[in-house]
């Protein structure tokens, strides 16, 4: 058969005939890469084969298999074992994705510390070398007998040496840097860290033993991102934050094994990353007193709720048209909430540039936030500062009606607890809520009637 190029999307897998600067798949720029498509590899052939030889085929009926014996370990972070769903699962194929340096090969080499006690670890590097490896695990305070690293970055060469030496929990530091002999393609194109992922994925299941990825999110046309690898694995944790803060963010985009609404919060110190029981407290630390313009939402992250400032800017444009721009929050829900504010509301952003910041790295994906973008909003507008002591959160509709959301009464007693006396909410849920000692609670309807209690 001859061989034929195709174009390959790094972030998504994307493939087409044509080379082209925007992917159709994701809508990405410059993410395509030529590849030669060859037909599946011999190498990557025999191996699956030789992998395959032992198990038993057959079909079993559903209600005669044992869940039982679903073992989880611990990793010692509770915070990553909550994202996870209570723990690592034995035999699973957990990818763990981030910018470069945020900190996943030092979460990595951090849970050695306590599940090397229970098991045997096998730590493959092929970006630091084994006393590059040594010299942070000593910042570390990691000294686990039970740790064994390997510098290797051949695929097969990984896979033998497991299927040998039979360890109790593998972790790939970074699936980029495997390869396997045979493919066409370098180490790092979409090919190669499928075929590995591939490869990693059928030895997981086969031994039982769970293996952990960890992939590097890069927008460069030549290294694939973890987005191609997503469907492959059991779990798809994204280790998130801004790198000038210290606040990381650990979440899950897909979890076989538990719900993906849960957020684990790391503060990296100068002796590797801590974990945050409080959130709230930290991302409300140091927030401007008495000025227009912020807002305090309370969002559920999973079954923890969590308290965040929002902060928005309203300033008159210099330019033809105004800026709209959202760090944090969906800048298209934005552009919606605006249209709201002027058309049901009477506030005008016409030639006005507007921001959204959330502070803390935080992303507003629940739709409560929407109220208080919109009072962060018009209170920078009117220059009237929501006070201190404020919280509020509510759905926001076309119409410019408050609509409900979910587990008032948790949310409010959770703003209560870290000293909030007010809090706006819709309607609707205000009976739910009940009554919540020292606060006030402020059921609205309308965004005016929210802007109103304000006064
Ligand atoms: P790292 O785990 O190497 O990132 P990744 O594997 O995701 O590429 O983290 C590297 C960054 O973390 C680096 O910029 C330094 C910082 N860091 C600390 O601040 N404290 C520490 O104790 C360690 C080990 C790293
Ligand atoms: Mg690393």
């Amino acid at each position: 058969m001859k061989a034929r190029s195709i174009y390959v999307c790094s972030a998504c897998g994307y493939t087409c005939a044509k080379w082209q600067g925007k992917c159709p798949g994701c809508g990405e720029w410059n993410t395509l890469a030529e590849t030669v498509a060859a037909p599946q590899s011999p190498a990557a052939k025999s191996s699956a084969r030789s992998l395959s030889q032992a198990r038993d085929v057959g079909a079993f009926p559903l209600s005669g298999i044992s869940a039982e014996g679903e073992h989880r370990y611990k990793t010692g972070l509770r915070e990553l074992d909550r994202v996870l769903g209570g723990g690592i699962v034995k035999g699973s194929l957990v990818l763990l994705g981030g910018d470069p340096g945020i900190g996943k090969s030092t979460l990595l080499l951090q849970i050695c510390q306590t599940l090397g006690r229970e098991l045997s670890v096998l730590y493959v590097s092929g970006e630091e070398s084994g006393r590059q490896l040594k010299l942070r695990a000593e910042r570390l305070g990691v000294d686990s007998p039970d740790l064994l690293v390997m510098a290797e970055t051949d695929c097969e060469t990984i896979c033998e040496y497991i299927r040998r030496s039979l360890p109790g929990l593998v972790m790939i530091d970074s699936i980029q840097t495997v390869s396997m002999d045979g493919l066409t393609s370098s180490p790092g194109s979409i090919v190669q860290v499928r075929e590995c992922t591939n490869a990693f994925m059928r030895l997981a299941k086969m031994l039982d033993i769970p293996i952990i990825i960890v992939s590097h999110v890069n927008k460069d046309g030549q290294i694939a991102g973890p987005k191609a690898l997503e469907h492959i694995v059991d779990a798809v944790l994204y280790f998130e934050g801004e790198r000038t803060l210290s606040y990381r963010i650990l979440r899950a985009i897909k979890n076989r094994y538990g719900s993906t609404n849960e957020i684990g919060v790391f503060e990296m110190r100068d002796r590797g990353l801590n974990e945050v029981e409080n959130p709230s407290l930290m991302l409300l630390s140091g927030r401007p007193k008495n000025v227009p313009g912020t807002c305090v939402v309370c969002l559920l992250e999973g079954s923890r709720p969590i308290l965040a400032e929002v902060q928005g800017l309203v300033s008159t444009s210099g330019f033809g048209n105004a800026r709209r721009m959202a760090n944090g929050f969906d800048l298209n829900r934005l552009n919606m909430l605006l249209a709201v504010l002027e058309k049901r509301a009477g506030y005008f952003f016409a030639n006005l540039d507007a921001y959204i910041n959330v502070v803390g790295g935080l992303r507003l994906d629940e739709p409560a936030a929407d109220l208080t973008v919109a009072l962060a909003l018009v209170s920078s507008l009117k220059d009237f500062p929501v006070p201190e002591d404020v919280i509020a959160f509510g759905e926001v509709g076309l119409a410019g009606e408050i609509r409900a959301v979910s587990q008032c009464a948790q949310r409010a007693a959770e703003a209560a607890r870290l000293g909030f006396k007010r809090c706006i909410l819709p309607a609707s849920g205000k009976k739910s809520a009940g009554k919540i000692e020292g606060m006030e609670i402020v059921g609205v309807k309308s965004i005016r009637e929210a802007f109103e209690a304000l006064k």
